[in-house]
């Protein structure tokens, strides 16, 4: 459970222990290994189509993989059942590629969402709850807007007061800046950060912008032919003298997947 890492004890928060999926006729998995610690901040990278949504889908229980485990705490969540599974959900918000906003539902109610499915009626406190999640991401204001009438970053941040107003341990993040402008994607990384100063909690964030990854990342893995060939610190990475590396970071990759 504990790793000594430079003298400091880590709690493992979520680990991926030999991860094998095989989807259609592709080996998408090919023996993932990865932990994830308490509190930080990993950033997974990786060509396009190599297994990173996979990947966020095991750790949910969306996907079971064909061999290996995912373990949250020190439950096997790969054995699950569906009851089981929505305990584990719980613990763990999720910002998914595209946003994935109810545009039927005000933003007050989507980012309320969570808490009716939890079972809460009382509006007095899923108004304050929801006001204060959304004061979080800057959006208080909007609480009666519709979805389509913000922007993108806008709905972006939306989606992380959902993801993160029933106090989760985790957030995964699906390219949480993927098509945002640069002043957008500063916003979203300095809330990212935020969520992980202010409330501990750990993310997974899955993106395609180094910078970003370099701004938020306590350590980055990289994801390649189904298995993670690297996980070190931005640092770390940056002075690697391995070319796979230094192609896939600096934008030449010379190889698929
Ligand atoms: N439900 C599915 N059924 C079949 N193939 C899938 C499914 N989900 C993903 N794949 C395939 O698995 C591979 C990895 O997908 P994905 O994890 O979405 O890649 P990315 O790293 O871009 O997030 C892709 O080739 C994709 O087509
Ligand atoms: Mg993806």
């Amino acid at each position: 459970m504990d790793n000594d890492l430079n003298g400091e004890s880590q709690t493992v928060s979520i680990r991926l222990e030999g991860i094998h999926k095989e989807l259609g006729a592709q080996h998408v998995l090919r023996g993932v290994n990865l932990e994830i610690f308490s509190g930080e901040t990993i950033v997974l990278i990786g060509a396009s189509g190599g297994g990173k949504s996979v990947i966020l889908k095991h750790i949910t229980g969306l996907m079971r993989p064909d061999s290996g485990r995912v373990v949250i705490g020190n439950q096997d969540i790969s054995k699950l059942n569906e009851k089981g599974l929505a305990v584990i959900r719980q613990r763990i918000g999720v910002l998914f590629q595209n946003g994935a906003l109810f545009d039927s539902m005000s933003i007050g109610q989507n980012v309320a969402f969570p808490l009716r499915e939890r079972g809460e009626k009382n509006i007095k406190t899923l108004t304050e709850k929801v006001t204060k999640a959304l004061s979080l991401v800057g959006l208080e204001e909007h609480i009666n807007k519709m979805p389509t009438t913000l922007s993108g970053g806008m709905r972006k941040r939306v989606a992380l007061a959902r993801a993160m107003i029933a106090k989760p341990e985790s957030i995964l993040y699906d390219e949480p800046t993927a098509g945002l402008d640069p002043v957008s994607t500063g916003s979203i990384d300095s809330l990212i950060i935020q969520m992980q100063k202010e409330y501990g909690i750990t993310s997974v964030v899955v993106t395609h912008d180094m910078k970003s990854a370099r701004t938020i990342a306590d350590r980055i893995a990289f994801l390649r032919q189904g298995s993670v060939y690297f996980c070190g610190t931005p640092e770390e990475m940056e002075g690697s003298d391995d070319p796979v590396i230094n192609n896939f970071i600096n934008g030449h990759p010379t190889e698929e997947l």
